[in-house]
């Protein structure tokens, strides 16, 4: 079964529409529920999280924006199993998680391709720990290097490639474990303009090609506007989400100046609005 083909199947065959935007259902694929984190060190204490709740629905995707050290990384790595909540749980579709789940991948801002690897191993990275045959794992490494348009550097080094190019390779690397639910931490926050935006198309084109759910970390609102169904604004100290926004503009995005729609710029000035009020602007 094809990552497409299985894509369909998740989510009852329904998950494409006309212009390739998604269908959603209300049953939340995700919950978080009391999430509470506060750091220890020697200088100070810090409450990273405070008592936030979340529900994501299946095909939904969803922004996490909010000033710089308000919690939202630690919210994803939270979700992700990667770091310990002190309360709180986490559901996936509706079992109680412990732990790191194989369901979800989780793509770094910083993508830490390992040199000595290429394209391919990279991108089959993760596939490793599930067992999974050489010969199957290369297939679908290929699979997803395709769908993010590298197939043809799939025997090259990463340091040949582009930065854009080596955050598509993480990307990719992520699909490549077929994830339910996928975490991006500010994934192209370190890319020009240019490649940023062309990446933001090509992600909203996997996003309701695969009907995959997306939690999406980032700073820049008009990034978030684009891509999302849902925006939650968080406010710092302590970490919390204080308002969650609908994006009521029409899928699909990149077929128009989304950023010229006055509904987009009044949702750009709520959100600006909110985060001044909690005295932080994103960067
Ligand atoms: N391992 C840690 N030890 C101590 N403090 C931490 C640790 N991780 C995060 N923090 C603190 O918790 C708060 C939330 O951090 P977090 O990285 O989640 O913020 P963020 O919203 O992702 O910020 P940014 O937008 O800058 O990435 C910050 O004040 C940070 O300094
Ligand atoms: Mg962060």
């Amino acid at each position: 079964m094809t990552y497409e083909s299985q894509a369909d199947a998740r989510i009852g065959g329904s998950t494409t529409m006309e212009h390739g935007a998604s269908v959603q259902t209300d049953r939340p694929i995700l919950e978080v529920k009391g999430m509470c984190k506060t750091f220890f060190t020697k200088e100070r204490t810090v409450i990273a999280l405070d008592h936030v709740d979340l529900a994501v629905h299946q095909g939904e995707f969803i922004s996490l924006v909010g000033p710089s050290g308000c919690g939202k990384t630690t919210l994803l790595r939270i979700i992700d199993g990667l770091e310990l909540a002190d309360a709180g749980e986490r559901t996936l579709e509706g079992v109680p998680l412990s732990g790191i789940s194989q369901d979800m991948a989780y793509v770094f801002q910083d993508i830490n391709l390992l040199p000595w690897r290429s394209v391919l191993d990279n991108a089959a990275l993760g596939l490793e720990a599930r067992g999974m045959s050489k010969q199957e794992r290369r297939e679908r490494a290929m699979e997803v290097l395709e769908m993010v348009g590298l197939a043809s550097f799939a025997g090259s080094p990463p340091y040949t490639l582009s930065g854009g190019m080596q955050q598509r390779v993480g990307v990719a690397r992520a699909l490549a474990v077929r994830p339910k639910v996928l975490l991006m931490d500010e994934p192209f926050g370190q890319l020009d303009n240019f490649t940023r935006e062309a990446l933001q198309i090509e992600i909203a084109h996997l996003w309701s090609k695969l009907g995959m759910t997306i939690i999406f970390v980032t700073h820049d609102v008009d990034e978030a506007i684009f891509l999302s169904d849902r925006i939650a604004l968080f406010q710092p100290a302590p970490g919390r989400i204080t308002e969650v926004v609908n994006v009521d503009l029409p899928r699909p995005r990149m077929e128009y100046d989304v950023r010229a729609q006055p509904r987009a710029i009044e949702l750009r000035s709520h959100i600006m609005e909110h985060l001044r009020a909690g005295k932080g602007m994103p960067e």
